[in-house]
Formats: C-alpha cells, structure tokens, sequence
C-alpha cells in the first residue's frame, strides 16, 4: 500500500517529503540539479577568458558544438589542465565513426561527450566503449522506443533540447517540454536539459528531478559572466532545497 502511494507521488513527479537539500520522490532522493556552463565561443581564447571567470562556479564544463567545430580537440586539453576535478563533456552531436569521436574526445581530456539522437545504435555503442560516459541530444524526431533501445545499451543521459534556431523562430518552453521530461525520468533516464535556459526559466522545473541545467549565453554572453554562474548556483540552490 505504501509502496502504492509512493510509486503514485513519483509518476505525478509530487515530492513525498523535502529534508536539507533532497526531496524524496516515491522512494527516491532527489538531489541539487548541476549547472553545467556550454562555451560557444568561436574561439578557444575567448572561452579560456570566459572558464577563467567562471570555472571554480559551475560543476561541469562543456566545450560546446562551435567550439569544438572552430578550434578541435584543443580546448578540450586545455579546460582538463585548468579544471582537472571537474566533468568535461564534449559537446560533440557525434552522427558517426562513434568509436574514433570517442577515443579523440577522452584521449584529449573528456569525460562525456555527446551523440546525436538519430546517431544509429552501432555508432552509440562505438562511442560508449570510448568514453565514460554517453549523453543522447535529443533533437527533432525521436521515439520512446528508440529512447529504451538506448537504455538497453546502457544509456543513462540524454539532453533535452530546445535548438537555437527553434527558439529564434519563435518556440519557447512549455507544458508539452515538461511532460517529456517527465517521462524520460520515469523511465529511468538522468536528464539534462538546455537551450536558452535563463535565470527565470529554472523554476517550471521546479517539480522535475533535473540532472544537470546547461547554461549557454545567459552566462557568457553577459557584462559579468562570474556574477550570472554564481545567480544560477544560487537559484538552483534556492529552488531545488
Ligand atoms: C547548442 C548547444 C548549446 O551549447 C546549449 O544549448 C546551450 O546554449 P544556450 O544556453 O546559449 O542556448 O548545445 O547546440
């Protein structure tokens, strides 16, 4: 009965009890989401400026898709030298040759890195015997089937993504976003979600257990890129404890 009740609260995504920095999800403790900082800088000097500021803040780094595409595997070596505790994914939206992507990317210094959703399950599988860990970046059309094939495999991340130009032609986060999300937890994925995240927007999440916020422009693109990463700590903290 109580296991009834407590399955229920966590289907409907209802906290059960909220103690210090954990709330209790239908028997599962639900921790402080990560800020993760995305530098798309088009160059590695501007994102070394942009880490210096920011680095000891966040609690992971990504050396993001236009950063890897300008200036390669290079800025990744250099955020594992100045950051060695901290995760670094690359942001690569890897589509093929997952195993060679893969060997580049943690030979170079990442932990994780990503694939793209339509990315077939041979390439995710190439890449995931590379790296510690995979992340799918959900885009477009993709399928709750697809997302248990990557289960199967032994996925346990993706990115939820609204894309820039999504959001340029007017598309904003909503309730169809949340409800996504909500499933993609339910089946046991650990969700980060990204795409023009800004300080306001962090709260109709209030309810969800998010892995990880990947911050972009609403913390480099602004007069005090330290100030912002510290305001998104800061309000994660305040919402999630
Ligand atoms: C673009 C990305 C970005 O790194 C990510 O969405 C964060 O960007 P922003 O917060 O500036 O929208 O993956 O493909």
């Amino acid at each position: 009965m109580f296991a009834d009740i407590l399955k229920k609260l966590r289907q409907l995504n209802v906290p059960f009890f909220k103690l210090n920095n954990f709330k209790l999800y239908g028997g599962i403790l639900v921790s402080i989401p990560n800020l993760q900082i995305a530098l798309d800088n088009s160059s590695l000097e501007s994102a070394l400026q942009t880490i210096r500021n920011t680095g000891d803040i966040v609690d992971i780094i990504e050396v993001g898709t236009i950063l890897c595409l300008s200036e390669g595997v290079q800025p990744i070596k250099s955020m594992k030298a100045l950051f060695p505790k901290k995760t670094i994914v690359a942001d690569t939206k890897c589509a093929d040759a997952g195993k060679t992507v893969a060997e580049n990317a943690k030979n170079s210094g990442a932990d994780w890195m990503t694939v793209i959703c339509s990315a077939t399950i041979p390439t995710m599988k190439a890449a995931k015997q590379s790296i510690d860990e995979l992340q799918v970046e959900l885009y477009g059309n993709w399928t709750y089937e697809q997302a248990r094939n990557w289960m199967d495999i032994g996925i346990n991340q993706v990115v939820y993504h609204q894309s820039r130009d999504a959001l340029l032609s007017g598309e904003g986060w909503g309730e169809k976003d949340i409800n996504t999300i909500k499933n993609l937890i339910n089946m046991g994925f650990k969700v980060s979600v990204t795409g023009g995240i800004k300080l306001e927007t962090l709260e109709m999440f209030k309810d969800l257990n998010i892995f990880t916020f990947i911050a972009g422009r609403s913390i480099t693109e602004t007069n005090n890129p330290y100030e912002s990463a510290k305001k998104f700590k800061n309000e994660i903290k305040r919402i999630w404890s």
